[in-house]
């Protein structure tokens, strides 16, 4: 809240007075697309390289490599506080609830070594998570888009701010909306990025509140279709926290737009994907997708990653370039 309404403080004095242009310091000042053109001009390319080979054999590691860059952003902004490693005096974002089934932290590491052989102490990890994401998303043919860079590793990572700041499967559209503001983005970024969920899996248990027991009447969730109910009854019992469910059943290794006919036909896995239809923007946007033959999602969600990537970032002198992405030097 703090740092919200100061930074808010910031843009208003910018606009009102005329500011140096040095201090009016908006989200994402300092980083560019080719930030490294000069100072490892293969960077890009080290890391492209790495992910080919990782998806060539691990396709299943795209949609957890996408995600990783979401919550890093998240928490604390794109700064790679996702990495660290819990240490002995603190204990890190990774161990927090949510990080449940996080992974892809090993093709980072090698992504980073790659890189690091090329160019010593240039490139953060905070970057290479950012193109990892979006390299991931090609490689399951979904949209390309020019990642910015020029973000610097932070120093910390706390638990806290991970159960904090991430948003939940059971979070309301009015929950979502708020949790997107909080970061300077729209209630389109909020739709558009969800899409993400065309890819990948969830385990159960972020969903089977709504197959059982939903208000401890023993009902089920109004708000999922009812057939979808009894599929998913079928995979996951009450107490399962093992077992993996595709999100885009049949298509959940290709990055397409079929995640919103999932939503709008009332089978959005989680609550806060059907919360996509409580308000009319974000139903709008779901149902013009269904629709519309030529739909605009690819180049929406290049435009949403990149306003995501600029969330809080550390440039300049700020924060440091981690040598091992796992520990702050
Ligand atoms: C709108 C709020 C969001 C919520 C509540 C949410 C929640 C979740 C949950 C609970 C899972 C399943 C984790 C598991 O049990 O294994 C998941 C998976 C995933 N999420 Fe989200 N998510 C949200 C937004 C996003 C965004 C913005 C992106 C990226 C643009 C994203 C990308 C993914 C991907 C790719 C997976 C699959 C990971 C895998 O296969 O391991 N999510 N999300
Ligand atoms: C961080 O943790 C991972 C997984 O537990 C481990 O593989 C890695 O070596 C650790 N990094 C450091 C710097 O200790
Ligand atoms: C996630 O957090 C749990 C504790 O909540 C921890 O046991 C697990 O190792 C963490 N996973 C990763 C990938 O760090
Ligand atoms: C949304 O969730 C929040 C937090 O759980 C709750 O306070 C609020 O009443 C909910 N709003 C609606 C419209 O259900
Ligand atoms: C459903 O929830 C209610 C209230 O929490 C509880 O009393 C009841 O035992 C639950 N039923 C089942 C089948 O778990």
């Amino acid at each position: 809240m703090q740092m919200t309404s100061s930074k808010f403080l910031v843009v208003m004095l910018c606009q009102l007075i005329v500011l140096p242009f040095l201090f009016c310091l908006a989200e994402g000042q300092g980083l560019k697309v080719g930030f490294y053109d000069k100072t490892c001009p293969n960077a890009e390319a080290i890391v492209k390289e790495t992910m080919d080979r990782v998806m060539a054999v691990a396709p299943s590691l795209g949609a957890p490599l996408l995600r990783l860059h979401f919550h890093d952003c998240f928490v604390r902004g794109c700064e790679g506080s996702v990495l660290l490693n819990s240490t002995r005096n603190n204990q890190a974002e990774k161990d927090a609830f949510p990080n449940l089934s996080l992974r892809g932290f090993q093709v980072i590491d090698r992504a980073k070594l790659a890189v690091e052989k090329a160019c010593p102490g240039v490139v953060s990890c905070a970057d290479i998570v950012a193109l990892a994401a979006r390299d991931a998303t090609v490689a399951l043919k979904g949209p390309y888009w020019q990642v910015e860079t020029g973000r610097r590793d932070g120093r910390v990572s706390m638990i806290d701010e991970a159960l904090v700041n991430l948003p939940s499967s059971l979070d309301n559209i009015t929950t979502l909306l708020q949790r997107w503001h909080q970061k300077g983005l729209s209630r389109k970024d909020l739709v558009v990025l969800s899409g993400g969920h065309t890819i990948g899996t969830s385990h159960c248990n972020a969903f089977t509140n709504r197959l059982y027991n939903f208000t401890g009447k023993g009902d089920t969730d109004p708000s999922l279709d009812s057939n979808y109910i009894v599929k998913l009854q079928e995979k996951c019992k009450a107490d399962d926290q093992t077992t993996l469910v595709e999100m885009d059943p049949g298509s959940f290794k290709t990055f397409d737009k079929h995640y919103y006919t999932l939503v709008s036909k009332r089978r959005g896995l989680f609550q806060s994907d059907s919360a996509l239809l409580d308000d009319p923007n974000t139903r709008t946007y779901v149902n013009h997708q269904v629709h519309h033959l030529k739909s605009n999602f690819f180049e929406d969600f290049g435009v949403s990653m990149v306003r995501m990537g600029r969330v809080q970032v550390l440039t300049g002198n700020a924060g440091e370039i981690r040598k091992v992405c796992s520990m702050v030097n």
